[in-house]
């Protein structure tokens, strides 16, 4: 793992484009590039609020751990890698993914 190296995640329908960096999970990414993502646990993996749908790339993902794994059971969506859970998703190259709310926070 080497922070110094990221990788491109396009967030759809948005076209937002994130540079992730390598061990770093989807959504503490965006969070660190300035943008609001849906959450309710702030990125425990217990809320489910934050999963994508992955379009392109699902090879480059990270596997779906167990809290991952009951969490998208909860959505009641197939565990197949293409229903992943922002908070817990790594990446290892570029990938694409759907997620409707995401978008550059307010200047606070
Ligand atoms: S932010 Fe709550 S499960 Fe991912």
């Amino acid at each position: 793992m080497d922070e110094r190296v990221t990788h491109r995640v396009a967030v759809g329908p948005s076209g937002i484009e994130l540079d992730v960096r390598d061990g770093e999970d989807l959504f503490t990414a965006a969070r660190r590039l300035g943008y609001h993502w849906p959450t309710v646990c702030g990125g425990k993996g217990t809320c489910r609020t934050c999963f994508v749908q992955v379009e392109e790339g699902a090879e480059n993902c990270s596997p779906v751990g167990p809290l991952e794994r009951e969490g998208i059971e909860s959505l009641r969506r197939p565990v197949d890698g293409l229903t992943r859970l922002a908070c817990r998703l790594r990446v290892e190259g570029p990938v694409t993914v759907t997620k409707r709310g995401v978008r550059r926070r307010m200047q606070e």
